[in-house]
């Protein structure tokens, strides 16, 4: 399975980039203005780290608006236009902003995915991500990975090609759930990466190495 962080902090994607681990980057509207930094310029930076995905969300609610919001955003950034995917709130406008932006060949992120049949409208749409939330609806006592699997098994049935991104990643479990129900891509924040990689026995193990080592040399 894929990958991506879910931060706007390029710190933290530059760390998850160095270690290989991730090939695609999410940002949201929260994410972005917890860095308090001009949006173009932090989107810039983050596709000169990562050489894949880049999501970037609009914030106008009319499919019109959606649709020039991206293009002036793109514009403003040629030598990545490649990489950009333009994130979409899931709802009536969104859905028309992805049927334009994909018959103008720019790649979308339909996000805010809460039902099976609402990813299935995304796809329909053309969008070439569903993001749908496990974190939030786990939070109001759905299961959140269910939704996973049942947009895995409708997308494989139908032989739809919209990549599914499992969204809203709160801990280790999630990613490794994701991962067994084949979900293509999970996107995680920095925080779960550092869960992912720590394990009290391999810290242990290292220490007693070492230790092991050292007393070899003395001898
Ligand atoms: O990228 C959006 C999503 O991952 C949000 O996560 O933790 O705010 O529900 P969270």
């Amino acid at each position: 399975m894929k990958l991506f962080v879910d931060t706007a902090n390029v710190d933290e994607i530059r760390r998850a980039a160095d270690m290989g681990v991730i090939c695609g980057v999410t940002t949201n509207p929260s994410l972005i203005a917890k860095e308090g930094r001009d949006f173009a310029e932090v989107i810039k930076e983050i596709a000169g780290i990562v050489d894949g995905p880049i999501s970037a969300e609009v914030i106008a609610l009319e499919a019109d608006k959606m649709v020039e919001e991206a293009e002036t955003f793109i514009a403003k950034m040629p030598e990545y236009k490649d990489n950009i995917v333009i994130k979409l709130p899931f709802c009536e406008e969104g859905l028309v902003a992805c049927r334009i932006l994909t018959e103008k060949d720019i790649k979308t992120n339909v996000t805010l995915i809460y039902s099976a049949a609402q990813a299935v409208l995304a796809a329909n749409a053309g969008a070439a991500f569903v993001s749908p939330f496990v974190g939030r609806l786990d939070d109001v006592g759905t299961d959140g990975m269910a939704l996973i699997e049942e947009v895995m098994d409708i997308f494989e049935v139908q032989g739809i090609e919209t990549e599914v991104i499992a969204a809203s990643i709160r801990n280790p479990i999630h990613v490794t759930k994701a991962a067994r129900i084949g979900c293509d891509i999970a996107t995680v924040p920095f925080n779960v990466i550092i869960q992912m990689l720590t394990h009290p026995l391999t810290a242990i193990g290292i220490e007693r190495f070492l230790k092991d080592w050292e007393g070899f040399e003395k001898k």
